[in-house]
């Protein structure tokens, strides 16, 4: 199965997008550069925090990440793999907003949180195990 450990090839590629969108993060309130990059059937696509004056508007890099691929046709269940970077010491995870848009696009979604020094492999069932999921609105 691809992307089943850390050490798998297959990241580089997703690895090398969301550095590269780490370097165009805009974040000059925190000062705290996040890249992602995401796996779908078309390719990769990459995003970065957006900070703005307005402290509450901040997007995080995964949510921008997704909102790019669903304007170039990603579709719920399509998300193969995520990685998300940063400089930080200890690894950074999803926050609690983008891991409920995340399982929005994917299940059993492997994801890689990476510094320059480590990298650990997570999905997101354990990262959220109990998602609100479009099943619960029922039939409307
Ligand atoms: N941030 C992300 O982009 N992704 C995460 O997973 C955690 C937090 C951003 C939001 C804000 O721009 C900065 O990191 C500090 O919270």
């Amino acid at each position: 199965m691809p992307f089943d450990s850390p050490q798998d090839p297959q990241w580089e590629s997703l690895l090398e997008a969301a550095w590269a969108a780490h370097a165009n993060a805009h974040v000059p309130y925190s000062r705290f550069r996040v890249g992602a990059a995401l796996r779908w059937e078309s390719g990769v696509i990459a995003g970065c925090n957006v900070e703005n004056a307005s402290y509450p508007v901040c997007v995080c890099a995964e949510r921008n990440a997704i909102g790019a691929a669903v304007a170039a046709g990603l579709k719920p269940g399509g998300l193969q793999a995520l990685v998300v970077v940063t400089e930080a010491d200890i690894l950074t995870p999803p926050c609690g907003a983008c891991r409920q848009v995340i399982a929005e696009f994917a299940s059993r979604l492997p994801i890689l949180l990476a510094n320059r020094q480590a990298r650990r492999l997570h999905r997101i069932e354990d990262l959220l195990p109990w998602p609100f999921h479009p099943d619960n609105l029922g039939s409307r």
